[in-house]
């Protein structure tokens, strides 16, 4: 099964293939009992940009961004930190390991 390693925790979990990235980000924030600032307020309907993370390793094994995830991102991500590493962690899919950074608090 795929790895995921949040930062700057890192913890580390596997997750079935074609699981979203956000809930491999619920379900190590569980196994760590840690507070992950991801929000999810808009159910995966690409309409907050609250769940969008910068991928640190293995952008390429995440499903590819649609369209409209692009264009999320161009609003969401523009002037932050490893702008076009970014992913709305409820669309991209996790085929292969990957590292991505949460924000902790
Ligand atoms: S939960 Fe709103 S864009 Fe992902």
């Amino acid at each position: 099964m795929p790895k995921v390693r949040f930062e700057p925790h890192g913890v580390e979990i596997e997750v079935p293939a074609g699981t979203t990235l956000l809930a491999a980000a619920d379900q190590a924030a569980r196994e760590v009992e840690a507070e992950f600032f991801i929000g999810e307020c808009c159910e995966g309907r690409l309409e907050c940009g609250n769940c969008c993370l910068e991928i640190l390793q293995g952008a390429e094994n995440l499903s590819p961004p649609s369209p409209d995830e692009l264009a999320l991102l161009a609003v969401v991500a523009k002037g932050k930190p490893g702008e076009k590493a970014w992913r709305s962690s409820c669309q991209a899919l996790v085929h292969g390991d990957v590292v991505a950074k949460v924000l902790a608090y």
